[in-house]
This record gives C-alpha cells, sequence and structure tokens, in this order.
C-alpha cells in the first residue's frame, strides 16, 4: 500500500486530501521464474483487484482554538470542530473506501457530484458539511465584526441600500431559518449582485451556481455551549465581533474573475 498525499490547504474550495493507491503491480512483476505471457496475466488480474481510494483530511481553523475568545469559546472549537466536523470528515472517508468512482474530485467538485441533479447521493451531506465548515471558520477571525473595507462596504450599499440594512436583513435572515441550515452572503454571477440566501441542512449555494462570500452557521451545535437556545445573542455576536470582513474582501477580489462588477476593482485587504 502506498500513500500519496496532495496538499491543497490554500485553497478555500477545497481541502486536502490523500490518495490511497492499493496496488500489487509492483510485488507481481518481480516474480523471475513467470514466463512473459504468465506475468502478463498476472498483471492484468492483479490491475482489475486495484484500488483506488480518496481521503480527505480534517483542515485547522485558520486561528488557535481559543482565538476568537470570549465570543466563541475553546471547548464550542473543541467539540464544534473537533467532534462534529471530525465526525463529517471521517464519515466521508468511510463512504469514499466504497466508492471508486468519487476518486479524485476536490470538495467543491465533490458537492456538485453527489447532489447528482437533486437526487442526493449518501456522500452528499458529508461532503456539503466538510465544505460549509471549512468556509464557516475562514469566515470569522480574532477582531471581526465592524465594518468591511471601503469597496466591499460600496457594493454592500449599492445591493443592499445601506450597511445597517444588509446587516438587520442578514440577522433576520439567520433568526427565520427554522431548524438547522446556513446563512450565506453570497455573489450572484448572473444579476451580478449580493445576495443573502439560506440553506437547509447541509445545503450549499454552489448548487445553484451562487459564489459564497460570508456563511454562517445556524446548526444549534455551533452555538448551544456558549449561548444556550439564544440564536440571536449568537448572531448578533457573529456580526460585531466574529465575521472576518478581510475574508470577504479576498474572496469578492477572487469573484471578480469570474463576474464582471464594473470598476474599480475591490482590493484585497
Ligand atoms: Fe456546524
Amino acid at each position: 500500500m502506498n500513500l500519496l498525499s496532495c496538499s491543497s490547504n490554500h485553497c478555500p474550495l477545497s481541502s486536502g486530501f490523500v490518495a490511497t493507491i492499493d496496488s500489487p503491480l509492483k510485488s507481481s512483476l518481480s516474480i523471475p521464474h513467470l514466463g512473459w505471457g504468465q506475468r502478463r496475466d498476472n498483471v492484468r488480474n492483479k490491475r482489475r483487484l486495484s484500488k483506488i481510494v480518496a481521503y480527505h483530511g480534517l483542515k485547522n481553523p485558520p486561528y488557535k482554538l481559543d482565538a476568537l475568545e470570549p465570543y466563541m469559546s475553546q471547548k464550542t472549537l473543541e467539540v464544534h470542530w473537533g467532534a462534529h466536523h471530525r465526525g463529517y470528515v471521517e464519515a466521508l472517508n468511510k463512504q469514499l473506501e466504497k466508492n471508486d468512482i468519487l476518486y479524485g474530485h476536490t470538495m467543491d467538485e465533490l458537492i456538485r457530484v453527489t447532489y447528482n441533479n437533486g437526487n442526493p447521493l449518501p456522500e452528499f451531506n458529508n461532503a456539503a458539511q466538510v465544505w460549509n465548515h471549512d468556509f464557516f471558520w475562514e469566515s470569522m477571525q480574532p477582531g471581526g465584526g465592524d465594518m468591511p473595507t471601503l469597496s466591499l462596504l460600496q457594493q454592500i450599499e449599492k445591493d443592499f441600500a445601506s450597511f445597517t440594512n444588509f446587516k438587520e436583513k442578514f440577522i433576520e435572515a439567520a433568526l427565520t431559518s427554522f431548524g438547522s441550515g446556513w446563512v450565506w452572503l453570497v455573489l450572484k454571477r448572473e444579476k451580478k449582485c449580493l445576495a443573502i440566501v439560506k440553506t437547509s441542512n447541509a445545503m450549499n449555494p454552489l448548487l445553484w451556481n451562487d459564489i459564497p462570500i460570508i456563511s454562517l452557521d445556524v446548526w444549534e451545535h455551533a452555538y448551544y455551549l456558549d449561548y444556550k437556545n439564544d440564536r440571536a445573542k449568537y448572531v448578533n455576536t457573529y456580526m460585531d465581533h466574529l465575521v472576518s470582513w478581510n475574508a470577504a474582501a479576498a474572496r469578492m477580489a477572487r469573484a471578480q474573475a469570474f463576474v464582471n462588477l464594473g470598476e474599480p476593482k475591490i482590493p484585497v485587504a
């Protein structure tokens, strides 16, 4: 068994994966006393038995687990990232062991493939939740909150009339999400504007071709340890102290490679 590692930690759209290639070809080629025909048949038979499986890794948040204190506790990160997020990764890897055809996809490709045009494969929920959580950790930063930088602020004011109105709409969306799910600020490719969308369970805006800019996890596991059932306090704290407008500005800058918003370009903070 050989282990090949392929790290893509720099890419927010995919987590690193390790490909395990279970191939007995090397040992079969070294058998000296077989004739060429026998060896060829042996290799063919072994090749049919070879198995290639993709394993995805658990990415670390881009800060220490206590870095968001006191607004999001280390205990919450230990449970939310260290148990829930890890659980999605491990469950996905177990599923992928049984499904060679899903080998080699990045995580965002895997979400689209396993969504299967609205008839999701068993792997979809775990794949989407891995992506969603990676994106969520990178949507926050120590010392976050406050206001976006100038150009992003101008785009928000253009599409929501004011930053205050955007903030109210985002909070309202989070508080009116029924059950478990996510709230997103996305860039609409066709309409060329920012919008707030809500998704249930593991659903992800990539599925209808939106470009995510920031996200908020409104599953109860995201806030219960710190805020019990007070989702409003959690959501307001996220907007005031946690959301990373630096990450949002960087994502907007990348998004403008695909969506022409006109000048000026939004600079990376
Ligand atoms: Fe979560």
